[in-house]
């Protein structure tokens, strides 16, 4: 029997072939959870990469950096994890590469379960000093602390609310979808007794105000999101190598115990804990 052309082309077996891998990368298939970690290319947020690939064999990670070339962490992550870990490009100050990122989450997986917004910025050679008076107070590295450390994270937890589900995602037994992002202590204002880091402060705490008030929508929404911030301790890092000379060997933290600690929050972290800020042993931080 002759068969129409459509028939005949649905039952040819390299068309059946295809439509199957075509299903088999549609963002239903994906089995376990979906976390994305914005900053990864080094520091702590490429230790949240590695801990979340290794602790899960179900686990999908979406690593974002602005310049994912030149990340060689990630590049080696990607070589040991190559099915399960996702690089994009992503850079805060630029709005339309943190939409482009959503857009491919959306496709790729169709849901992420945990967002850890992991970037910052401290000081910049030859363009931010962490001030220690009033007089070095620039408009230059306050509005560039704001634009990294503040405006860009809550950019990213708007462009990927809609896709923000429970069910699956790194730790098991979580009641809700997790948007994480680290913040510091010296963001507190009821803690600040030191002064100094004007830039940095005032940014992480325009932070944590801003993951706040998007708690509160979640929860007046009954969207079963729920919206942390994280203080890592003093970890031994890029960010804190030109401050460290003051620190106790046993207060200067090491990526692997930081990172271990701030998991083990978000791994446990229940809808009443929506809106808190934690640092990395459990202990609330005044705002
Ligand atoms: N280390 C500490 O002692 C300490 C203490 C308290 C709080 N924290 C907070 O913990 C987080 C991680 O810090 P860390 O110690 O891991 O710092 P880090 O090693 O200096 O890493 C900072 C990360 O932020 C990224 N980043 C900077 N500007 C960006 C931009 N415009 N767009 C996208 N990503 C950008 C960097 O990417 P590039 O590689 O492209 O520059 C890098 O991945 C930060 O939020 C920091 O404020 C750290």
């Amino acid at each position: 029997m002759l068969l129409p052309p459509t028939h005949m082309a649905l039952h040819s077996p390299r068309l059946l072939s295809l439509t199957r891998r075509a299903f088999s990368s549609s963002p239903s298939s994906f089995q376990g959870g979906v976390s994305m970690v914005q900053g990864a290319s080094r520091g702590i947020g490429l230790e949240f990469v590695k801990q979340i690939l290794e602790y899960d064999d179900k686990e999908h990670v979406i690593a974002t950096c602005r310049n994912p070339s030149a990340s060689t962490g990630l590049i080696h992550l990607k070589d040991k994890f190559a099915d399960r870990l996702k690089i994009l490009s992503l850079d805060l100050t630029v709005e339309t590469s943190i939409e482009a990122s959503a857009l491919s989450i959306k496709e790729t997986y169709g849901r992420l379960n945990l967002l850890i917004n992991a970037s910052g910025i401290l000081s910049i050679p030859e363009v931010m000093h962490p001030e220690t008076t009033l007089n070095k107070v620039e408009k230059s590295s306050l509005m560039l602390a704001y634009e990294v450390n503040a405006v860009g994270p809550i950019l990213v937890i708007k462009h990927m609310w809609p896709l923000l589900k429970v069910g699956g995602g790194h730790g098991t037994g979580r009641s809700a979808a997790v948007v994480a992002s680290l913040s510091a202590r010296v963001a507190s204002i009821g803690d600040n007794r030191l002064g100094g880091w004007h830039s940095y402060r005032s940014s992480k705490a325009s932070l944590n105000q801003l993951s706040k008030t998007a708690s509160l929508e979640f929860a007046r929404r009954k969207d079963p999101v729920v919206c942390i911030l994280l203080h890592p301790g003093t970890v031994d890092t890029d960010l804190s190598k030109p401050f460290q000379r003051n620190v106790p060997p046993d207060k200067l933290f090491t990526k692997e115990f930081s990172v271990q600690k701030l998991l083990s929050i978000i791994n446990n972290v229940k809808i009443h804990d929506n809106g808190k800020f934690f640092a990395w042993d459990g202990q609330e931080i005044p705002w």
